[in-house]
């Protein structure tokens, strides 16, 4: 289990990320990144913070959230240290964390509801990578 999350989203998913703090604030040490408000905001802008403090601390992990969850995961996994997953089932998030040890959960608040997704970031949390041949593969990623 990762020591801290580091959170953000965009105006599209404020609502999400906020019931998903309470729901982790009491055994997790969290670090949210924004946008705070519901002003309009550039969802690359929370991305990059968000993976630049996750690269920096390889115990930890990232959650981003914005409309589609695609823009916040097309953003994330142009850092070389980040494996981004764009996760819209627990089944997703499980094999995300197995075979491509991800780093970073995407998730799109207005594609998956606040139930599933709780039930998604609970499966990325708890679930470890498996390491051997997914590591070779992982090896391979960098260009
Ligand atoms: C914001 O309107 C929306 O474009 C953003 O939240 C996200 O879905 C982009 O990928």
């Amino acid at each position: 289990m990762p020591k801290t999350i580091h959170l953000g989203c965009d105006h599209a998913a404020l609502d999400m990320k906020n019931a998903l703090i309470k729901a982790l604030e009491a055994d997790y040490a969290l670090e949210d990144h924004g946008t705070y408000t519901a002003e309009s905001c550039d969802y690359p802008d929370i991305a990059h913070a968000v993976c630049r403090a996750v690269e920096q601390d390889s115990e930890s992990c990232g959650i981003l959230i914005c409309g589609t969850g695609i823009g916040m995961s097309i953003a994330a996994n142009r850092h070389q240290g980040i494996r981004a997953a764009l996760c819209t089932t627990e089944l997703h998030a499980r094999l995300s964390r197995q075979h491509n040890n991800a780093n970073v959960l995407c998730l799109g608040a207005r594609m998956t509801g606040s139930v599933l997704a709780e039930a998604i970031v609970q499966a990325f949390l708890h679930t470890d990578f498996e390491g051997g041949r997914h590591q070779r593969r992982l090896d391979k990623l960098a260009i």
